[in-house]
């Protein structure tokens, strides 16, 4: 297994968090766009007056979505230098921000967010039940969740395959831990957990579930490409769930 360090730091390797971007805001040819997206906008829903956590916001994408759509706070963390700066850039002269701190070190007072959202960055924890934990104590009572992840049939074995992949192996689904990818040039660790796991890591943490969803691609993000949609039907590439604090 490749050194054993946190998830940010892969995307200050060399040309890492340039490349990612670049992929992460391609259009129709980013799943994140496709699939990812359009399920997490429609969880989103009404954002007016709250404060909002995102834990590896990347480059604060939602940050400027979340403030645009009148929420009353924006805090973004990520662990990537890299990502600080290019989230820090784009909500220059919004009343966001981004700071740097690993997702596993995080801590907040009581009722100090009414959202908690994270996009594609769980999988990089090894443990993310004490996250889930200091998630729990900082929203305050009827405060939200809504993370998603690589899904766990992807996290569960890397076909190896370089450029456009047209079959996948799923095995040791049920193996939870550490699984190395090759992936935008370099090594990567990703957690696998299986679906099931992250149901109960979320129950289990003190939340109630009110949503999953496997990220289904969007027929109307696809401007016209069939086969692209094609493509993007066969397997599912994203996981969503949502909690609420009790
Ligand atoms: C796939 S990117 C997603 C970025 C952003 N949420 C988005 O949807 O575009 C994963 C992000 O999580 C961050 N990350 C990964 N592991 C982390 C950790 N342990 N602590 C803080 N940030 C982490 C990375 O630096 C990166 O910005």
């Amino acid at each position: 297994m490749a050194e054993n360090k946190r998830g940010g730091s892969f995307y200050d390797a060399p040309q890492v968090a340039e490349r990612y971007l670049g992929h992460r805001h391609s259009g129709v040819s980013s799943p994140n766009h496709v699939m990812e997206e359009p399920a997490f906008l429609e969880e989103l829903g009404e954002v007016t007056g709250l404060r909002v956590l995102d834990l590896g916001c990347g480059d604060a994408a939602i940050g400027q979505v979340v403030l645009d759509a009148g929420c009353r706070s924006y805090l973004g963390l990520d662990g990537s230098a890299a990502m600080v700066e290019a989230g820090n850039s784009a909500l220059y002269g919004t009343a966001g921000r981004v700071e740097m701190v690993d997702i596993e070190d995080f801590s907040a007072p009581p009722s100090s967010f009414d959202l908690i959202v994270s996009r594609l960055a769980f999988h990089y924890v090894e443990d993310i039940e004490p996250v889930l934990a200091s998630c729990h104590e900082c929203l305050s009572p009827g405060g939200r969740i809504i993370f998603t992840v690589v899904h766990p049939i992807l996290t569960s074995h890397d076909p190896g395959v370089q450029g456009k992949r047209t079959s996948w192996v799923v095995d040791d689904y049920f193996l939870q831990g550490p699984r190395e990818r090759q992936w935008m040039g370099g090594t990567v660790t990703w957690f696998h957990r299986t679906i099931e796991d992250y149901v109960a890591l979320l129950t289990k943490s003190g939340f109630s579930l009110t949503s999953l969803s496997e990220c289904a691609p969007r027929e109307d993000r696809f401007n016209g490409d069939a086969d692209e949609l094609a493509r993007r039907r066969r397997v599912p590439l994203f996981l969503l769930l949502a909690g609420m604090r009790a």
